[in-house]
């Protein structure tokens, strides 16, 4: 079997806010210290095999990007490993810190990702020559390489962000790390900011892209439509655990979970039938806070299907011999 491009061996990060004046107070009154933790990953373990693209999908909040920081090493996990052709991604002894330049992030923002005060040839040739992938004397033809990749024209290597467009910007932060040839790019949620009309020329790079350059993509999403587009696979993830996993076609055509059911119904544009049309309902009940989840199964409050051991229990995503995998009680396993 091949080594997977990135591996997350029971992966988990927690965030603790520490207590305000107010919470101190009360805390010095006998309520509590007032710090508060959040799970944003409980104990996540994921494959990327090389060239394939896995979408992160799940409602905001369940810890996507999260996980994303965790695969480019920009988080260090209270537990578990994360690993890139089978190395860490982060230093194991001293002080933690990112030790590879082989995992680069696409950001949501394209407005805040780019310094306003450098020209475009500076953010493109910057990290690549810190980091040897190119000559001080050859640094110009290779911007001009990665600004025709991503569709702009290399006569606008001498300009700033500002004088672009979003759609343009984003094509830069795109430029900007495939120009560091990296081994894995993270993107997350990359077009949710652009106009729809946009987004659309930039997916469509992105796969292009991907198809050319061969590369590994962990793709991070709330738009299912999306997802059907760009990956090859799906990680459906709830309140910091992956819930579902599988071929992106499978899990949106035969949702395994009664979570990716509910998501499922809840978004109009990837209904197939006037039957399913019909039967549109919106996920009932609130997403529990990441504060307190429900014990169990995280879904219990808002599963239509809970029993009792759901309520105690926590499910174990379990793989079945088709190369999905459901944590769910009452899932199917074949
Ligand atoms: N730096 C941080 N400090 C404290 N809490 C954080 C931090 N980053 C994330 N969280 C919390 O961790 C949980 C997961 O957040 P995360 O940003 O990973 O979710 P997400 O799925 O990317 O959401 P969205 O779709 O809104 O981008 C949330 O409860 C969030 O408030
Ligand atoms: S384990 Fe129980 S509560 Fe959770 S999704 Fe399955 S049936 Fe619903
Ligand atoms: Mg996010």
């Amino acid at each position: 079997m091949t080594t997977p491009m990135l591996r997350l061996d029971a992966v988990s990060k927690r965030f603790t806010r520490l207590p305000n004046l107010g919470e101190r107070i009360a805390g010095w009154l006998g309520a509590g210290d007032g710090s508060q933790t959040v799970h944003a990953v409980d104990d996540v373990s994921l494959e990327i095999a090389p060239r394939e693209t896995l979408a992160l999908v799940g409602e905001s909040g369940c810890g996507k990007s999260t996980l994303g920081r965790l695969a480019a090493g920009i988080y260090t996990p209270d537990h578990g490993s994360v690993r890139l052709r089978g190395q860490p991604v982060m230093a194991t002894t001293g002080r933690p810190r990112k030790i590879t330049t082989k995992v680069q992030t696409i950001f949501q923002d394209p407005f805040a990702s780019l310094n306003p005060r450098m020209r475009i040839a500076d953010i493109l040739a910057e990290g690549p020559l810190a980091h040897g992938l190119v000559k001080r004397g050859d640094a110009d033809g290779y911007v001009a390489r990665w600004l025709t990749q991503v569709g702009l024209d290399p006569g606008f290597a001498g300009r700033y962000p500002h004088q672009f467009s979003g759609g343009q910007r984003q094509r830069i932060a795109i430029a900007r790390a495939l120009a560091m040839q990296p081994d894995l790019l993270v993107c997350d949620e990359p077009v949710a900011s652009l106009d729809v009309s946009i987004q659309a020329q930039i997916l469509n790079l992105l796969v292009e892209l991907r198809r050319e350059l061969g590369l590994t993509c962990l793709f991070i999403s709330h738009d299912l439509g999306v997802v059907r587009h760009v990956s090859d696979r799906v990680a459906i993830m709830y309140l910091g655990r992956v819930v579902e996993l599988g071929p992106t076609a499978e899990i949106l055509a035969r949702p395994r979970h009664p979570y990716t059911q509910a998501l499922l119904a809840s978004v109009p544009r990837l209904r197939r039938s006037a039957a399913e049309a019909e039967s549109f309902r919106p996920i009932r009940g609130e997403i529990p806070s990441p504060l307190a989840p429900p014990p169990g199964c995280h879904f219990n409050p808002r599963c239509p299907m809970a029993i009792e051991r759901c309520r105690r229990e926590a499910p174990v995503l379990t793989a079945a011999p088709d190369g999905r995998a459901v944590s769910c009680h009452l899932a199917p396993t074949g």
